[in-house]
């Protein structure tokens, strides 16, 4: 039996993909490579390039391969352009959910492990944040994974489909040998575009906003690194096997770092000056978010191996410092 990694070409899915196949896992990937890139694919998974929206793309796959579970990572996943384009991120993510629901109730595939976001809470009310606080969130991303949890659980109820939702917090660094990391184009995250800086592939970085109701007034964010929310993936397809109920779990460190501060720990891992401005606030960007994530650790058995964010930035550096031109580098 395999595990499907729907996204799997992307910057986390490929992170997943590695894991999977360095665990011993038979890997399929289904991916329509619009965001993602070929050469992110550990060439050991089996690729299948399709979108999950197309059903008979998913009836030939689901056919030809024998999939015990789904791990869900084929989405759009930036705020900004979920502002001005709604539509695209509720086809692509929400309709996507749906269509690949639909295929893997009528092929009989029970589990699915998807990836949800800290954006579903919108502004918390405390800090950390709990997985049963109210999800109310402010951008059609953050709506449309909700909207995917939600579909999700009708679909245990009806279908005896069995989920866990794993809400991501900010993630950041790359595999620690360098032979995979994050290539957006354009790219909109805070350490990558930091290390493009540091690269001389950009003058300098702007920081969005130094009036918020943080200790330093810059956004306060809890970063995680891929190979950490893989192994949370492995443990969350294992919960579900072992017959647990479906169930949500935050993926943090419980550790907030300020924008000035991830600045400065980039300073120190990468040695360079890293000239940066301040500029205006970045509409819909909250204060601070920072998980609680004692769940996955007491109910998964989630251990992150990378608590520090200069081991998180270091790791990113690698891939970087590497590949200035990301994929394109080959
Ligand atoms: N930032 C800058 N300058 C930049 C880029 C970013 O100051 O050039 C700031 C942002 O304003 C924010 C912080 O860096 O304060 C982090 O921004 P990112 O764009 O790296 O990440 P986001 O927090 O906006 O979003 C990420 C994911 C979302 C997810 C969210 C959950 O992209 O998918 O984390 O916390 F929903």
């Amino acid at each position: 039996m395999a595990i499907l990694v729907a996204g799997g070409a992307g910057y986390i899915g490929s992170h997943m993909v590695a894991d999977l196949v360095e665990k011993g896992y038979d890997v399929v990937v289904a991916d329509n490579l619009s965001t993602g890139h070929r050469a992110a694919i550990n060439s050991q998974a089996r690729f299948y390039e399709g979108d999950i929206r197309n059903r008979e793309f998913l009836d030939e796959l689901f056919t030809k391969e024998k999939i015990d579970a789904v791990v869900h990572f084929a989405a759009f996943s930036l705020v900004a352009e979920s502002m001005k384009k709604p539509l695209k991120y509720f086809d692509n993510n929400t309709g996507g959910m749906i269509t690949l629901l639909e295929a893997m109730h009528d092929h009989g595939i029970k589990y699915i492990v998807f990836s949800s976001t800290a954006a579903t809470y919108g502004i918390p009310e405390h800090m950390p944040i709990k997985e049963s606080d109210p999800q109310v969130p402010i951008n059609p991303y953050g709506e449309s994974k909700l909207a995917m949890e939600k579909i999700m659980k009708w679909c245990d109820q009806a279908y005896g489909i069995k989920f866990v939702a794993l809400r991501y917090f900010n993630v950041a660094g790359a595999k620690p040998d360098g032979s995979i990391g994050e290539d957006h184009h354009p790219e909109t995250h805070l350490v990558p575009i930091i290390l493009q800086v540091a690269a001389g592939k950009r003058d300098e970085l702007s920081i969005f906003g130094d009036d918020y109701n943080t200790p330093d007034g810059t956004n306060v964010r809890d970063y995680v690194h891929p190979m950490d929310l893989a192994d949370a993936h492995i443990l969350a397809i294992k919960y579900l096997q072992a017959g647990n109920p479906s169930d949500a779990f935050n993926l943090g460190s419980s550790t907030g770092f300020s924008n000035k501060q991830m600045l400065e720990a980039a300073r120190e891992v990468t040695g360079k000056p890293i000239p940066a401005k301040m500029a205006p606030r970045r509409p819909g960007d909250p204060d601070a978010l920072v998980a609680a994530s004692d769940k996955a650790r007491s109910v998964l058995g989630w251990k992150p191996q990378y608590d520090d964010v200069h081991d998180i930035i270091a790791s990113a550096w690698k891939w970087h410092s590497t590949h200035p031109q990301g994929y394109n580098d080959k």
